[in-house]
């Protein structure tokens, strides 16, 4: 369905198309407007987690280019715009006095997004802990919740009045996974068996900064946004089942779970050095279970790929989705290829069909208690090699983007689908693999910093003029 009126006319009246970014990830001005370092600062720092030796102070410097960037989305059409406050901005030590200087950065952003017609998507948390909270514990710590909470108040008094949708934690599976569990995000940490607590207080976090939120009163709709990938045993094997429902256990069920039902999962059977940190999350109280399942407007649903999953220590040379991990060793279980499919240019799987499943999934494992779901991020990076005219003909995004959006747009039985985030608008700091994975509509020499709009921009445009309104 790469034709712009035939998928146009596929999406439903007021699905929402976005594109969505993360503050990290795109603003550059590191010591600008008195910020404050985060966990991602320090870890850029260690020799070797960044593939390619690079850090994010610059990044696309968004932080001085938004208007561009703006008038790009305008002309792109976009309805939305999902985009991550910087914590470390906003409070640069994780508590105290808001930093005025940041408000006013985020609230010259907000002004120009209202300006150009576009709603404004708030990610509270995309993985920049203040350092200070970190080195204080971090998110092993409890504490860290309570200072979400009084950060949360603080920006939905702030910018509660023009938010339209405020999402409190993008993805605290791979921030609990790849960032405590093993090493490949910050804060790299590698410690498998932390991992439980690391949820546990994520989870808690999402549910006091939901509570502080509606205290404030903020006007918009609030929602979490979790990464859900289908799970498949590699063979039928039991032993590599038991380890597909493992990982289906650690990656999906132990944050949706308590956030959509109120309850923890039930542990599965394959756990191994694990049994230990299960029975400390089979005893949350039900305080806290509480907390998690506040009600919620939406739920964020980030998709990028299935996984298949076999038993035993990933073979050498075979690493998570973002990074190789020496932590890895120890996971009784690794991510296997999907031949089958072709991939994208990070080596993931492009399955639409597994969104699909998700959507089945949700629907089957929520039911009633499933809100509308806005998928908050969906993309794909290629190597994007520019043409002599200088343009980007990046036919493979246009594919990848058609067939997901089109997924979504048409969803599953018992998922009221809402919305579709492009991730993302312009090429970025890609976290463990710098500067090397390109996801953007929108192409940008990191040497001079100059945007250029892709093929998949001009198609975007086209599906998004096309739409009936
Ligand atoms: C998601 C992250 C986002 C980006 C994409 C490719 O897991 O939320 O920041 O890195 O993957």
């Amino acid at each position: 369905m790469t034709d712009p009126a035939e998928l146009a006319a596929a999406l439903p009246p007021g699905f929402v198309v976005g594109a969505a970014t993360a503050a990290f990830q795109i603003e550059g001005a590191v010591d600008v407007g008195g910020r404050g370092r985060s966990t991602w600062d320090e870890f850029t720092q260690r020799p070797g987690a960044i593939a390619d030796g690079s850090n994010a102070t610059v990044a696309t410097d968004h932080y001085h280019r938004y208007p561009e960037d703006i008038a790009l989305m305008r002309e792109l059409g976009l309805d939305a715009y999902r985009f991550s406050l910087a914590w470390p901005r906003i409070q640069p030590g994780g508590k105290g006095p808001a930093n005025p200087e940041g408000v006013a950065f985020y609230d010259r952003l907000i002004d120009a997004l209202l300006e150009a017609g576009i709603s404004p998507m708030a990610t509270l948390f995309h993985w920049d802990t203040p350092l200070e909270l970190e080195r204080a514990g971090g998110w092993r710590k409890r504490e860290t919740a309570l200072r979400f909470a009084e950060y949360a108040e603080i920006v939905g008094h702030a910018f509660g009045d023009r938010i339209a949708s405020w999402v409190t934690l993008n993805e605290p599976a791979t921030l609990t996974l790849q960032g405590y569990g093993l090493d490949v995000h910050a804060p790299g940490l590698g410690k498998t068996l932390s991992v439980i607590p690391v949820a546990r207080n994520l989870l808690v976090g999402h549910g006091l900064a939901v509570q502080a939120l509606r205290a404030v009163p903020v006007k918009g709709r609030i929602g979490i946004t979790n990464v859900h990938t289908a799970v498949v045993p590699s063979t039928d094997s039991r032993i590599d089942a038991a380890y597909a429902d493992l990982f289906d256990f650690l990656h999906n069920r132990i944050f949706a779970d308590p956030v959509l039902l109120g309850r923890t999962p039930r542990g599965p059977k394959a756990v191994g050095a694990l049994g230990v940190a299960l029975r400390v999350l089979s005893s949350t109280s039900a305080r806290d279970l509480a907390l998690m399942s506040q009600p919620l407007d939406f739920y964020g649903l980030n998709y990028y790929f299935p996984s298949r999953i076999g038993a035993g220590p990933a073979p050498a040379g075979v690493g998570t989705p973002d990074g190789l991990s020496d932590a890895m060793d120890a996971t009784p279980f690794h991510l296997q290829e999907w031949p089958e499919f072709p991939k994208t240019g990070f080596g993931w799987p492009i399955a639409p069909e597994y969104l699909r499943l998700v959507l089945e999934q949700l629907a089957h494992r929520y039911g009633e208690k499933l809100p509308p779901v806005v998928v908050t991020e969906g993309g794909a990076s290629f190597p994007d090699a520019v043409g002599p005219d200088g343009q980007i003909d990046d036919q493979d995004r246009i594919d990848y983007l058609a067939q997901h959006i089109a997924v979504a747009a048409t969803g599953a039985p018992g998922v009221d689908v809402q919305g579709y985030f492009v991730w993302t608008l312009t090429d970025n700091f890609e976290w463990a693999a710098g500067y090397q994975q390109r996801f953007g509509l929108i192409r940008v020499d990191f040497d001079t910093l100059k945007r250029t709009p892709k093929a998949s921009y001009r198609w975007l445009q086209r599906v998004l003029s096309a739409r009936q309104t």
